[in-house]
């Protein structure tokens, strides 16, 4: 009996220890990095690095990676290998001389659970990714990007915007929320066809929880859900609000959505939404294009995830930099006197003769750094970086994805002094 016993534990032991180095060993063969592959501190097997993150500042860990490793090193973040790339050559090396070859966006178990797959604007790829970014950009200018009818709203909504911070009486507050308002309520007039009151509360929901779900997925849970969606899904923790979130955010959306369709006149767009309700019409057998009604809700919710927060966190820094740098103030003020005056409003005519302001504008981008880690790219073919080789992901073991880092020195410089094209390169921003 005892025999059995002993046994029957021999076995259990034996069991778990072939299961463990089976395990080891299947990690260390999907993992292995082929000849070149861009180097990596330690990684821990099965888990990789997540855990050397500093998950309060991974931002300065990736930057001393950046430093030691000449501007190129991979990290294993759960069952993905990520290629970070820093500094001003390399990432210009990887997107603009090399961009054919970083057009798309990895799988995100995250995007995947909120948009169901292959969706919108950011995340999308291959054709439904390019129909709908040349859409956005030319019914966006359509109803004023980059045009008086644009600027004419600015100016009203920076009235808007004095008004609120006048009532503040010349006491101390928190301009972020303003900012937040006034800056998406630009976005709206495009996509909704209206401005909100600052003081709406359907808006400022809305708005809170896009902050929120910017916040979470760059947070640790979002890092750890994204790494191991498998364990997280069933875990606590803040991730599980990103996602009632989204749902909240999903039927904000939805509403607008119904309304529009119930106003809609063809021959008469208002807005975004009524120009993707028509196209939606117009061609009806197009469902690889994504003109249907279960991808507008992602569009128009990347129009804003995409366009608020990033437009309002730079004029955060705007007014933390001149508040800190008082002599570059004063510059500013002169320039803007002396070119507009008091008596009018600005207007973007006024840009070629303040090349001061113009330069401040560009250096409160690029010192912000307002999107620090970019949206992750993927490796469509195989790739030399540097001196480092980049697998191509699909069909590899070795998968390998792109994030560049401090790219706002980047897009600052590139869109000034390179030919960019983004309608091959999944560039910066709408805005160019
Ligand atoms: C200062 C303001 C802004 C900054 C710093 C900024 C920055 C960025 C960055 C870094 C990316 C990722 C590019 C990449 O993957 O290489 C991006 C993409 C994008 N931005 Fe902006 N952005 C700004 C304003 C806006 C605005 C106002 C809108 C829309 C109204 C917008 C819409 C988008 C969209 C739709 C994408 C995805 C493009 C794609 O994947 O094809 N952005 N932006």
């Amino acid at each position: 009996m005892a025999l059995t016993a002993i046994h029957e534990i021999l076995d259990f032991k034996g069991l778990l220890l072939f299961v463990v180095a089976f395990l080891l060993v299947a990690d260390y063969l999907k993992n292995r990095n082929p000849p070149n592959y861009p180097p990596s501190p330690f990684s821990l097997p099965l888990l990789g690095n997540i855990f050397n993150m500093d998950s309060r500042e991974p931002h300065i860990y990736l930057t001393k990676l950046g430093h030691a490793y000449n501007n190129i090193f991979s990290l294993r973040l759960g069952r993905d290998k990520v290629v970070f790339i820093t500094g001003y050559k390399m990432v210009k090396e990887a997107l603009v001389t090399q961009a054919e070859n970083f057009v798309d966006r990895p799988y995100s178990p995250l995007l995947a659970r909120v948009y169901s797959g292959n969706a919108g604007l950011f995340f999308s790829n291959g054709q439904m990714w390019k129909k709908q970014r040349h859409f956005a950009l030319s019914t966006l200018r359509n109803f004023g990007l980059g045009k008086k009818t644009m600027e004419l709203a600015i100016c009203e909504e920076s009235r808007f915007l004095l008004d609120e911070m006048d009532k503040q009486k010349g006491a101390t507050f928190d301009p972020t929320i303003l900012f937040n308002n006034a800056v998406s309520n630009i976005i709206c007039q495009m996509v909704f066809g209206q401005r909100f009151d600052y003081a709406d509360h359907q808006f400022r929901t809305m708005l809170k929880y896009i902050s929120k779900n910017i916040q979470i997925e760059g947070s640790i849970w979002g890092q750890l859900y994204e790494a191991f969606p498998g364990i997280m899904k069933h875990l606590p923790g803040p991730h599980n609000d990103m996602f009632s979130n989204y749902k909240i955010l999903h039927a904000f959306v939805r509403e607008f959505i119904i309304k529009h369709k119930a106003e809609l006149d063809p021959s008469e767009p208002r807005d975004y939404i009524d120009s993707f309700l028509i196209e939606m019409m117009e061609k009806p057998h197009e469902t690889a294009d994504g003109f249907d009604e279960q991808n507008l809700v992602p569009c128009v919710l990347d129009l804003f995830l995409a366009g608020t927060e990033t437009t309002s966190t730079t004029l955060c820094w705007g007014l933390i930099y001149l508040i800190t740098y008082p002599e570059v103030q004063e510059k500013v003020h002169e320039e803007k006197d002396r070119v507009i005056g008091r008596s009018r409003e600005p207007s973007i005519a006024d840009k070629a003769n303040m090349p001061f302001t113009e330069a401040v504008i560009h250096e409160i981008l690029r010192f912000g750094d307002i999107v620090p880690m970019n949206g992750l790219r993927v490796a469509d073919k195989d790739t030399t970086l540097g001196e480092c080789f980049i697998p191509k992901e699909k069909g590899s073991v070795w998968g390998s994805s792109l994030l560049e880092w401090n790219s706002s020195y980047f897009l600052s410089v590139c869109s000034e002094n390179f030919d960019f094209q983004p309608q091959r390169v999944r560039s910066s921003t709408l805005m160019e």
